[in-house]
């Protein structure tokens, strides 16, 4: 696209997308060649071999396949330069079965891995399962019936909030973890106000501090919405009324609404039981059932939920939200976009970026959407000072999937306003995950670094790599060579000391 900018007006509308071509800016298969740990200083751990009757399970194998040691290790290396800037954690979840089976990518024990950056220095790295009370019992989902509460697998996301560092999964409690050491401390029942499920990706309004939440549950009520103060007490607790229990990943908010997605993955009560009574089958609770239908729900911050309107759209399902923000009378929501999730075939797609218009002063909500024309891509971050407001800036992981096969290769961030793709897709096989964003100081929206657990191939290890935001193409500024693989997982953030 060069020189070509576009406004966020002209990449909002549909005839305007086409145009947005990709811009690699040079950087394109951009190798970092001086990056590259050449001579490890750690012995390997060997790639898991799954077992046998798991040949098929990609989630088993490779990168995917779960670590049996917790490790931790000090005094790391650094490649590059890390900005002095950088003081604080980066943590990362993911699902790292305990057992070495686990029947999908989304259902093994949470593990957390960290780096501790310090002055310039990479001071520590440790990975550490999040204790739950399945974990403590083997591991998995176990036998001991409907998982939740304290019987969470606690495997998608990190995050902070009210001085907390929390483990989340989607069915079960928080965990509070210590980041000093990545120890868990215990569960989270804010003081036994939580009865349900708790989302991976709750949403802080920066402006207010309140963390805006969900979860869904297998039993009535279905759904549930909730608010923390900045505090940490939960302060509102509401059902919200669905007809049906479906898997709700992600949600959003704006300066005045939530949106929730209903969309037709629904708790498959054969497939739970079967899962339960055989470890090393793939059934998931969950399967595609299109005949239900999909709906966006639109209620204003903070409830009540009596006041949520609905708007049917074609089935389809998004794990993650990239942010939704108020245009007038209009809620823009940007997705990623799935066609389906939890089909028969159980194999990975690639989502598609599309952004929705939701016109909120008829009375019958209206929906429409265009399809951003960027190459495919998940695991969105954004710069969360504005959450819930326009934002220009966002990056997320280049998807590559086929049958089989599913990776994230190396970040792709894009700017709304000047409509740059900014892209680092590493070489040599090299394959990332999620991207987490780090404001400079002071610094404008967009502003800083972003970071990542990049695993290579070719020495069977991970590096925490990290880009500048507004420059991804030119690759690593630094990058911190670590002593083991870090599986492919899901959610990071990074703490400030
Ligand atoms: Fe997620």
């Amino acid at each position: 696209m060069g020189g070509q900018g576009i406004t966020r007006r002209d990449l909002l509308r549909q005839g305007a997308l086409g145009t947005l071509a990709l811009s690699a800016a040079g950087g394109e298969l951009a190798a970092c060649a001086a990056g590259r740990s050449a001579a490890p200083r750690f012995p390997a751990e060997a790639t898991t071999a799954p077992p046998d009757d798991a040949r098929t399970r990609w989630w088993l194998e490779g990168n995917f396949a779960p670590v049996h040691r917790e490790v931790t290790a000090t005094n790391l290396e650094v490649i590059g330069s890390l900005p002095p800037e950088l003081e604080g954690l980066y943590a990362r979840n993911g699902s790292n079965p305990l057992s070495g089976l686990s029947p999908h990518w989304f259902l093994g024990d949470g593990m957390v891995h960290g780096v501790e950056l310090a002055g310039g220095a990479a001071t520590w790295y440790r990975n550490r399962y999040v204790e739950t009370a399945l974990w403590k019992s083997g591991g998995g989902l176990g036998s001991s019936g409907q998982p939740g509460g304290a019987s969470g697998l606690s495997n998608v996301s990190v995050g902070r909030h009210a001085g907390r560092f929390l483990s989340l999964g989607e069915v079960g409690f928080p965990f509070e973890l210590e980041p000093s050491d990545l120890s868990t401390l215990g569960v989270v029942d804010f003081d036994g106000r939580l009865t349900g499920n708790f989302t991976a990706h709750p949403k802080v309004d920066p402006t207010t501090g309140l963390m805006h939440a969900f979860g869904y549950n297998f039993e009535a009520p279905f759904l549930e919405y909730y608010v923390i103060d900045p505090s940490g007490t939960l302060v509102s607790s509401e059902p919200v009324d669905v007809p049906h229990s479906t898997m709700m990943h992600d949600f959003a908010i704006t300066e005045s609404d939530v949106i929730f997605m209903d969309f037709p993955v629904a708790f498959d009560m054969a497939g739970a039981i079967k899962m339960v009574k055989d470890p090393s089958s793939t059934a998931v609770p969950f399967e595609w059932r299109p005949e239900l239908g999909a709906r966006l729900g639109v209620m204003p911050l903070g409830g009540p939920t009596s006041a949520i309107r609905w708007v049917s759209i074609d089935p389809c399902y998004v794990y993650h939200g990239v942010n939704a923000w108020r245009d007038g009378s209009v809620i823009k929501m940007e997705v990623c976009h799935l066609d389906s999730t939890f089909t028969s075939s159980n194999e990975p797609s690639a989502a598609t970026r599309r952004v929705w218009s939701i016109e909120t002063a008829t009375p019958q909500l209206r929906f429409s959407e265009v399809v951003l024309d960027v190459p495919a891509a998940d695991l969105p971050t954004i710069d969360q000072r504005h959450r819930g407001r326009p934002s220009r800036h966002s990056w997320l992981g280049e998807v590559i999937s086929s049958p089989g096969e599913l990776a994230f290769w190396g970040c792709q961030h894009l700017d709304t306003v000047t409509g740059k793709l900014d892209r680092w897709l590493p070489d040599g096989g090299r394959r990332s995950g999620e991207w987490c964003f780090v404001p400079a100081k002071g610094g404008h929206e967009g502003e800083g670094w972003v970071m990542a657990f990049v695993f290579d191939p070719l020495v069977d290890r991970s590096a925490l790599v990290v880009l500048e935001a507004q420059d991804v193409a030119k690759g690593p500024i630094a990058q911190v060579p670590l002593p083991v693989r870090v599986p492919y997982g899901f959610h990071g953030t990074f703490m400030e000391a």
